[in-house]
Formats: structure tokens, sequence, C-alpha cells
């Protein structure tokens, strides 16, 4: 057990509902493996009351925060400063201490990308399906393009989102490589190649796990990955139809691992060994009762 003493800094998560957050598995361990002295604390926001929270958060000397749903967007205004990608994004979940205020970072995203770099898996020159035209959908879009990506076939039940999101993206990162398409049209993408497919509509998600957002083969035979952004169940029904076409699948853990360590080295000026991220991955299965190696 650590010992809390009048030197302990405090971190936290601020979002509503808090209850089953993994970030306190994380950071916890990080900094019990250390020997820092900081603590790691979710703190339930009421809604209406995002600035008080955040100026109240900095008057108690928090030292760092995570910012969940659903105040990712709604923080942005109360930041002392954010950092460029995530202001691309439109969306921060993690807040660092300055000498003003807090600056904002989207370490999802920075977290998605170690995660896909710590599996083999490259953005860089590949074409993506992107499957979803959601919040989390959209910040994957922006974080392909910033990665350098070469098109991004946004695959979506409702065109129309589809549309939306893809000429935003293009628009704020003056490209044209993000493109629309209704999901039930895969057949009609490039053929001759394989491709690398994220899934980021919700469909799948615990309790609903035996649901995929496309049920057919031939989808499946087209990628070579499926990276699925959901991580409970952490075997999905996606992943599933991914590998019995002979493609490899993973789920969003890992993402969730690397949101989690890139906050903790923002908010202590430090680098993670790749060690010890794993030995929190661990942990982090342990608490979810996943079994894979
Ligand atoms: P998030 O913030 O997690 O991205 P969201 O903004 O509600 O959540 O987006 C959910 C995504 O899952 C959307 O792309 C949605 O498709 P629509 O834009 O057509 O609504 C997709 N989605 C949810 N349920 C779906 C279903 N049953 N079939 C296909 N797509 C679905």
């Amino acid at each position: 057990m650590r010992q809390i003493d009048g030197y302990t800094k405090t971190c936290g998560l601020i979002g509503n509902p808090v209850e089953h957050t993994m970030s306190p598995v994380i950071h916890n361990t990080l900094a019990e493996k250390e020997g820092r002295n900081l603590v790691y604390v979710p703190f339930y926001v009421g809604r209406g009351h995002i600035k008080a929270a955040i100026e109240g958060a900095y008057a108690l000397n928090i030292y760092g925060l995570n910012v969940t749903v659903p105040y990712k967007s709604e923080v942005i205004e109360h930041l002392a400063e954010i950092d460029e990608m995530a202001e691309k994004i439109g969306a921060v979940n993690t807040l660092v201490r300055t000498q003003k205020g807090y600056k904002g970072y989207n370490t999802d995203m920075m977290g998605l990308y170690r995660a896909m770099c710590s599996e083999g898996i490259r953005l860089e020159g590949e074409d993506i399906i992107l499957l979803g035209a959601g919040g989390a959908a959209r910040a994957v879009a922006f974080m392909c393009v910033l990665r350098g990506v070469k098109k991004v076939y946004v695959l979506n039940r409702t065109l129309d989102k589809a549309k939306q999101m893809a000429s935003e993206v293009n628009r704020i990162l003056e490209t044209d490589c993000v493109k629309p398409m209704r999901i039930e049209d895969y057949g009609k993408l490039p053929g001759g190649k394989k491709y690398l497919a994220i899934q980021a509509t919700s469909v799948g998600l615990y309790p609903n796990i035996e649901d995929a957002v496309i049920e057919d083969r031939a989808f499946y035979e087209m990628l070579h990955t499926g990276f699925d952004l959901i991580y409970k169940p952490a075997k999905t029904k996606f992943m599933s139809l991914v590998k019995a076409a002979g493609g490899q699948a993973f789920h969003g853990l890992k993402m969730l691992l690397y949101q989690g360590i890139i906050a903790y080295e923002l908010w202590n000026a430090i680098s993670v060994k790749e060690e010890d991220a794993l030995i929190v991955y661990e942990k982090m299965k342990a608490a979810m009762g996943i079994e894979e190696s």
C-alpha cells in the first residue's frame, strides 16, 4: 500500500459516468512501479459543471486530468492552450497543468497510433477502410490523414453523415483523401489489393456481442487486418469474421493502454518503458477478466 502524504500529487479523470473506468489501474500501477508519489482518482462531474470542475481542479493544484464522455469537446473552451492535433480533431482527453491553466491533448488518437505501431500496423501510404462516421470515427479519420494515409474510405450506414464527416476532415486538413461511401457499397472499393479496416461503429459492443456491422465474408476477404476500437468484449464478432477470412485482428484495449501511458508521460515529462507498459496491460486484462496471451 502506498503512502499518501503532503507531497502526493493528484491526477484524475473527469466525466459522467466514471464508475467503469480502467484509468486508475493504468496510472496507479505506473506510479507504484516507478515509486512516484502520485495518485489517480475518478471525479464524477455532473452536467453543467465542467467549467467549475476545471477551475476547481486548477485551484486545487490537480496535477493532470483525463477527460471522458461527455466532455471531450465541451472542455476545450476552458483550456489555456491546446495541442494542434487535438484542436483539429476537436476533442481532448488529457489536460496537462501549465502556468496559465491546462493544456489539452488528444492521447486517444496518439494512443491508437502507438497501439497500431506496436502491432506492426503501418498507416503511411496505406488505403484504409473506416467503418462508421460518429465521434470516434471522425477522430480516427483525422489521425489517419495526419499520419500520412493515402486514402480513407468512410463506410457508414447513413451516407449523409459519412459525407459530412469526410468533407469536414478534408476541409480542415486541406486534402481530398477522405471518401464517403454507403456501408453496403464495399463491393465498389478498388480491387486487386487488401485493406486495413478500422471498426469505429458501436456495433458489437457489450452486451450485443453477436453483432457485426458487416456480416458478408466477401467484405472480410478484402482485408489484411481488422482493428476494432471496441475492447469489451475482447473478441468481437468483427474480429472473428476478419480472422475467419484469413486476416489478423486486434481489439481496442491497447489503444486504451497507450492513451493512458501517453497521458502519464505528458504529466511527468518521462518516457514509460515498453516492459512497464506491458505490465500495465496485463493488469488491465486481469481487471477485465481477459485471458489471451
Ligand atoms: P461514437 O461517439 O462512439 O462514435 P456515435 O457518434 O453515436 O458514437 O456513432 C456511432 C456510429 O456507429 C455511427 O457511425 C453509426 O452509424 P449512423 O451514422 O448510420 O448512425 C454506427 N452505428 C450504430 N449502430 C449501427 C447499426 N446498427 N448499424 C450500422 N451502423 C451503426
